[in-house]
């Protein structure tokens, strides 16, 4: 799915930007990926991606932990 039509961007790309490096908003996300916002219409769809990727992140890390203790 198309997130961004300004620039092209897909679901998956923005997903995969957002897991390697650490942004905070859209507009950052956008810079990852060496674009700059133009309508700004993708931006909320965009941080939803982000927050989705940060929780999973988390929920890894507490697994992770969980794992540790329960050894
Ligand atoms: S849709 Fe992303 S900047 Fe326009």
């Amino acid at each position: 799915m198309i997130v961004c039509v300004c620039n092209c961007l897909n679901e998956a790309d923005c997903e995969r930007a957002a897991a390697a490096r650490s942004v905070d908003a859209g507009e950052d996300l956008h810079a990852v990926m060496g674009v700059t916002v133009c309508c700004g219409r993708c931006l909320p769809t965009m941080e939803a991606i982000i927050d989705e990727v940060r929780a999973r992140r988390e929920r890894e890390a507490l697994a992770k932990a969980a794992e540790e203790i329960a050894a």
